[in-house]
């Protein structure tokens, strides 16, 4: 079985499932054209985050790595008209394209893009009270995943859950002998994880356009 028919069936689902939009379809063209990695979610994990958002009634969530905003729109597609998103992005070009696809999609009003290092905005928003998040999506760079994690937790309540992307990656997060940096901040988090009170959380592994990955969901039973 190849990418191929992965891609293919992704393909199958989006049409059949899916129907991403207008404007959600734009922001991805808008994306690639200025450059952008193409890393963002597929539209099937985009509305699985939507989902989820508002299965938890979610009003206030958290992504820590925006890209283009391809991920933002659908979740904050899921908040009431109070509802609140920030997301944090290190890349200032990056920002300035999701920030105009996120205007597009006429969700300015409830976007917050906070440009910067996520280890330094993360302290910030604990620090201006900015928490507790109903939802966390950890997206951003692998290698910190651990301390996004952590952070994450104290800007959590009972019952927020906090979603890790990518932490599969072709199965390599077997290789505890990995040199790169982000493998091993995948395998540390699940080591923090491991005999965590506080978590309850399971890995789910995915197969699709962006290959073999999976993503981490982590229920906080705990907060702190
Ligand atoms: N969530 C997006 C994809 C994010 S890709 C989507 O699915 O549409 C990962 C993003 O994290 C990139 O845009 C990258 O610039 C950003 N990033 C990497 N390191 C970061 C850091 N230290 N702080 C904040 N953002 C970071
Ligand atoms: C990469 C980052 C991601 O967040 C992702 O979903 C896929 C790939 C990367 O940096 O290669
Ligand atoms: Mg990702």
């Amino acid at each position: 079985m190849s990418e191929r028919l992965w891609t293919a069936v992704d393909g199958y689902i989006d049409d059949t499932l899916v129907s991403q939009d207008g404007i959600l379809q734009s922001a991805a063209e808008a994306s690639n054209a200025a450059g952008l990695p193409k890393i963002a979610v597929t539209p099937a994990q985009g509305k699985l985050l939507h989902i989820l958002a508002r299965l938890l009634g979610a009003r206030r969530i958290l992504e820590i790595g925006t890209l283009g905003g391809y991920s933002s729109i659908w979740l904050a597609r899921a908040l009431p008209g109070d509802g609140r998103l920030v997301t944090l992005e290190i890349n200032r070009e990056y920002a300035k394209v999701a920030r105009e696809n996120i205007a597009r999609a006429g969700l300015s009003s409830l976007v917050e893009l906070r440009l910067g290092p996520a280890l330094e905005i993360l302290p910030q928003i604990a620090a201006e009270k900015g928490g507790p998040f109903d939802l966390i999506f950890i997206d951003a760079d692998k290698e910190n995943i651990p301390a996004y994690f952590r952070l994450s937790q104290g800007l959590s309540r009972q019952g927020t859950l906090i979603i890790v992307d990518n932490v599969v990656r072709d199965g390599r997060v077997l290789d505890a002998d990995s040199s790169d940096p982000g493998i091993q901040g995948i395998r540390r988090f699940n080591e923090m994880l491991n005999g965590d009170p506080r978590a309850c959380a399971t890995a789910i592994q995915t197969v699709g356009a962006k290959g073999y990955d999976g993503f981490a969901i982590v229920l906080v039973t705990a907060a702190g």
